[in-house]
C-alpha cells in the first residue's frame, strides 16, 4: 500500500539542514522515516550537489510496515547504495561504521498519516479498531492491557501529564468504573464513548474531540515517547553527530517542543539553536494539510559536547 502521508514543511527542512554540507559527502538520517516523504526530499536535494554519490541517508522508523513500504518505493536508491533502512527505535540506533561522518539529523516525531488511518492500529477515536496504540506492534504492551492493569490514580496522573487534561481525574474514574464493572470496551470508539461521558455535555461536541486528549496521553504511555524523545536528544545524537552537524525536530504537541527547547537552548548541552522561535507551517501549507496546523520545527547545531561545556565554564 502507498503512503498517504504528506511531509510537513519539507522545503524549510531541506534547506535547513543539508545546504550547509553540500560540498563534503555525508552521511544524513531520518529518525522518523514514516511514508518517506522527507527521505524522498533529501535525496532529490543531494542528487543535485556535487557529491551525489557518495552521501548517504540513514532512514529508522520502528513501525515494520513503514520500513516495508520504504523497501518498495525506494528500492533503487537502497540498490545503489544511497539509502539504509534501518527498523529500530531511537533509543537502538546504531550508525553503521565506514559511513561518511553524520552532518544532519531530522526526527518528524509522533504518528503518520498512515498510522492513524489503520483502524487496526487503534489510534483514532474516529475508527473503530482494538485499543493498541502501538507503533512497533511487536513488541511492548497495548493501551488495552494498560487499561486492564493500572489504578484509577495511575490513570488519570497518565492523562493529566501526557495529555494535559483538566478533566483527568474524571475520566479516569469512569473508565476504571467500567473496568470494575466487567464492562472495560474492547474499542477505540466505545473507550471514546465513555471518555466523552465524563464532559459536560456542552463540551462533549466541541472543535477538539473529547477524546483528543486522552488519546495522546495513552499512546504517548504506550510508545514511551517521551523517554525516547529525551534518549535521542541526550544521548544517540551526541554519539553519532559530527560537530557542527544540524538536526531538525518537527513536534506536535507542547510536550515534544518543551523538550526539545529546553535540550536545544541549555548552555550545557552543547547545541546552538539556529533562531529561537519554531518555524512554523504558512497558511496554504496548513489549509493543505491540516496536521500542520500544530508542527513547529526547530533547528540547532550540534557543537560537540566537549566545546559546550568548555564555553560555558
Ligand atoms: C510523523 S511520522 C514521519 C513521517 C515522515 N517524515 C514522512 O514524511 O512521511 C513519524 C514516524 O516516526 C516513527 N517513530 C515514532 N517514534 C519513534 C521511535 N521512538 N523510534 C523509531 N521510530 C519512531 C513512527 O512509527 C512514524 O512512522
Amino acid at each position: 500500500m502507498s503512503t498517504v502521508h504528506i511531509p510537513i514543511l519539507l522545503q524549510s527542512i531541506i534547506e535547513q539542514l543539508l545546504p550547509p554540507f553540500e560540498a563534503q559527502p555525508g552521511t544524513y538520517v531520518d529518525c522518523t522515516l514514516g511514508g518517506g516523504g522527507h527521505v524522498a526530499g533529501m535525496l532529490e536535494a543531494l542528487s543535485r550537489t556535487p557529491f551525489a554519490d557518495q552521501h548517504r541517508v540513514i532512514a529508522v522508523d520502528q513501525d515494520s510496515a513503514a520500513i516495508a513500504r520504504a523497501e518498495v518505493r525506494f528500492s533503487d536508491e537502497i540498490r545503489g547504495g544511497r539509502l539504509i533502512l534501518l527498523h529500530s527505535r531511537f533509543s537502538e540506533i546504531q550508525t553503521p561504521e565506514a559511513l561518511p561522518p553524520v552532518l544532519g539529523v531530522l526526527a518528524d516525531l509522533g504518528f503518520s498519516s498512515d498510522q492513524i488511518d489503520s483502524p487496526e492500529r487503534g489510534l483514532s477515536f474516529r475508527l473503530e479498531g482494538p485499543i493498541d496504540m502501538r507503533l512497533d506492534r511487536s513488541r511492548g504492551e497495548s493501551a488495552y492491557h494498560l487499561l486492564r492493569r493500572i489504578s484509577e490514580r495511575e490513570l488519570a496522573d497518565l492523562i493529566y501529564e501526557f495529555g494535559e487534561e483538566r478533566l483527568s481525574r474524571r475520566i479516569a474514574w469512569r473508565i476504571i468504573d467500567a473496568r470494575d464493572k466487567g464492562q472495560l470496551p474492547d474499542s477505540t470508539t466505545a473507550l471514546a464513548e465513555i471518555i466523552a461521558r465524563a464532559f459536560p455535555p456542552a463540551q462533549r461536541f466541541g472543535r477538539i474531540h473529547p477524546a483528543t486528549r486522552t488519546f495522546q496521553a495513552l499512546r504517548i504511555a504506550v510508545n514511551g515517547e517521551l523517554e525516547e524523545l529525551d534518549h535521542l536528544l541526550e544521548h544517540v545524537l551526541p554519539l553519532i553527530l559530527k560537530p557542527g552537524g544540524r538536526a531538525a525536530f518537527l513536534s506536535f504537541h507542547s510536550l515534544e517542543d518543551r523538550r526539545v527547547k529546553q535540550a536545544f537552548q541549555s548552555r550545557a548541552g552543547g547545541w546552538k539553536p539556529l533562531s529561537k522561535k519554531p518555524i512554523e507551517a504558512g497558511d496554504r501549507e496548513m489549509e493543505a494539510n491540516p496536521r500542520a496546523r500544530s508542527a513547529k520545527l526547530r533547528v540547532a547545531e550540534w557543537m560537540g559536547e566537549g566545546i559546550a561545556r568548555t564555553e560555558g565554564s
